[in-house]
């Protein structure tokens, strides 16, 4: 929780400095369709152009009706073309946009969950789901606003701004000089709201980011709350996290709450200067009542365009937050799936050597890990728990790299070899065996690309034992399982997880307690089924069960880290007295 909050406060300075690069980089990134972006933009501003003529020539119809001259169709239909024909090449325009805008942000998603997927293991200890969630959907939603609908709005309306000016000095510039006199204003009434707003825009991003992770952590585990009782508990961390939302939100609503009457007031103003101005001028003959009606229609024109000049900074320090913690995911090392050989492991002796290893560089868990496993034998290891004997398979998986000392097959260091290949080769079996939500067979082919037949399949199952209650079930293989499938119990899914690590077939088996948390009748079965599985490989298991460990070929003591002793059974009996107590204490409580 620390770490992540000086994570956070580092990320804000950081998105300061380097904002715009990330959002260049980013956007490039993400392949935007350019074509219809610039042809959008271009519609646009022909929309804009239309815009700034309807005034004019509506001012002309005006004069002409006020000096009862008489119908002239001709200027009747290009006002109406001018609005109408507008009106319709502005919605095309920023249709094109959006819709380029929606392939930028599927394209950024995309790119963003594929480097998810390979990013490796320390990087989701480290960081909450719900604000990787998040990223993937506000940050990259945010990008989309900015690119599809700010920009080119903010486009648009400087040069309808723009236009709008030039067009009123070169009618009447004595009345045009009072609006623009309103501008530097209005502006000066608004930059400190708009400043104000940009950081309570970041701040409302921050709580919402931090709101998700809380809500998303807490929903995972809604059985150990409910057990705990920790109802009142969470209902508080809740409390907190939506207040602070709330408090956020709040200081947003006086923001909105200035805004808006404060255009209104300026706008009011500018109304009646220009009404008052306009008519004492055509009193004295300097002007027409048709000028003075463009002037208004100009007037209406430019006032949207303070607003978006104004939230346009925000929304664009935003998506510069939103682009600098997508640039960090994407700046985080990936694993590297491409690089080195492949081999067969199989006959191979696993060794790991004077490894140290600690999953921060604040604490060492390893120290000095030796091990050796010979082709085809079983290697046990027991000891005290949190005493770092699930963390040696973790890095025998590769989720992540010693600090020093070395793996190696075969007198071969593993970094040398493909991490898809050594991981194929690889069977691990837990203590609580993860179930996907999908079906049986999704389940047992999970991550394998052949297709495999149903005889093989059940044949699998039937050596894990697992073929009575699949075929029990309603859809057999098909049957979904998992969330908002039918429930597995605890023994019917490590009896899957080791159907699956049947098809697998692996080279080098790891079973890290997969009998501890069952009862005494699954776990007879998972046993059988288990002892079949380690036939003909080299099966490395974390053991708790006497029966498992007096079995091994060899077998490791694991405290604090260390490696205190090796050897059978009653070698460690003879020479190792927390052994000896260890297997007292087992043998009577079995
Ligand atoms: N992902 C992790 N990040 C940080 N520390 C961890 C992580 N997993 C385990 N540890 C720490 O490593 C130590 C060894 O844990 P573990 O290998 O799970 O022990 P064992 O399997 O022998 O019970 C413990 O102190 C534990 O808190
Ligand atoms: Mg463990």
């Amino acid at each position: 929780m620390q770490r992540k909050q000086r994570k956070t406060s580092s990320t804000k300075t950081s998105s300061e400095i380097g904002g715009s690069k990330s959002l260049i980089k980013i956007i490039k990134m993400a392949h935007p369709q350019w074509g219809s972006m610039i042809i959008g933009l271009f519609l646009s501003l022909i929309g804009v152009f239309a815009n700034l003529l309807a005034p004019k020539y509506s001012g002309k119809l005006i004069n002409l009706f006020m000096g009862k001259q008489g119908m002239d169709y001709q200027l009747i239909s290009i006002v109406l073309a001018l609005f109408i024909g507008g009106a319709l090449i502005s919605a095309v325009g920023s249709f094109l946009t959006s819709v380029a805008g929606e392939q930028l942000v599927k394209n950024l998603r995309l790119i963003v969950w594929k480097h998810l997927s390979i990013l490796k293991v320390s990087y989701f200890d480290q960081t909450k789901s719900g604000e990787i969630t998040s990223r993937l959907t506000n940050d990259t939603t945010q990008v989309k606003r900015l690119v599809a609908n700010d920009l080119p709005n903010f486009v648009t309306n400087v040069l309808q701004m723009l236009g709008a000016i030039v067009l009123m000095f070169s009618t009447d510039w004595h009345l045009a000089l009072w609006i623009l006199l309103a501008a530097p204003v209005t502006l000066l009434l608004l930059l400190p709201v708009m400043k104000f707003s940009r950081k309570v825009g970041h701040a409302t991003q921050d709580a919402m980011a931090d709101f998700s992770g809380v809500a998303q952590e807490t929903l995972a585990e809604m059985r150990l709350v409910k057990s705990s009782g920790a109802e009142d508990q969470i209902i508080s961390t809740g409390d907190a996290a939506i207040n602070r939302l709330f408090k956020f939100g709040r200081k947003e609503a006086i923001v909105d709450g200035i805004v808006g009457p404060m255009m209104s007031l300026v706008m009011m103003g500018l109304f009646v200067v220009i009404l008052v101005v306009g008519a004492l001028r055509i009193a004295g003959g300097q002007s027409t009542m048709g000028t003075l009606f463009s002037f208004l229609m100009y007037l209406f024109q430019i006032m949207p365009a303070f607003m978006v000049l104004g939230t346009f900074s925000t929304t664009y320090a935003k998506t510069q937050g939103s682009t600098q913690r997508l640039a960090e995911i994407l700046n985080e090392d990936p694993e590297d799936f491409e690089k080195g050989k492949t081999i067969d492991v199989e006959g191979q002796t696993l060794q790991i050597k004077n490894v140290e290893f600690g999953y921060t560089s604040a604490e060492e868990i390893l120290h000095n890990i030796t091990i050796e496993a010979k082709p085809n034998t079983i290697v046990a290891f027991v000891g005290p728990s949190g005493g770092g004997k699930s963390t040696i398979f973790q890095l025998l998986e590769r989720f992540y790299n010693p600090n020093s000392g070395d793996i190696q097959i075969g007198n071969q260091t593993v970094n040398n070899i493909n991490l898809k290949n050594w991981r194929q080769q690889i069977g691990f079996v837990a203590q609580d065996s993860a179930i996907m939500a999908g079906t049986i067979r999704e389940n047992l082919t999970y991550g394998l690309n052949e297709e495999y037949t149903d005889d093989q399949l059940w044949h699998v199952l039937q050596l894990a034992y697992a073929d009575q209650f699949v075929k029990n079930m309603p859809n057999q293989l098909e049957t979904q399982v998992g969330e908002r499938g039918i429930m597995v119990s605890g023994g019917q899914r490590q009896r899957l997880a080791i159907a699956r690590a049947f098809l697998r077939n692996p080279k080098i088996l790891m079973l890290d307690e997969a009998t501890a948390s069952l009862d005494s009748e699954s776990e007879a079965m998972v046993q059988k089924a288990l002892e079949k599985l380690m036939q003909n490989r080299t099966t490395l298991v974390i053991a708790h069960r006497l029966a498992t460990i007096v079995d091994a070929d060899k077998i490791y003591f694991v405290e604090q880290g260390k490696i205190t002793g090796s050897g059978s059974h009653n070698e460690l009996l003879k020479n190792h007295p927390l052994y000896k107590e260890y297997v007292q204490e087992q043998l009577v409580t079995q």
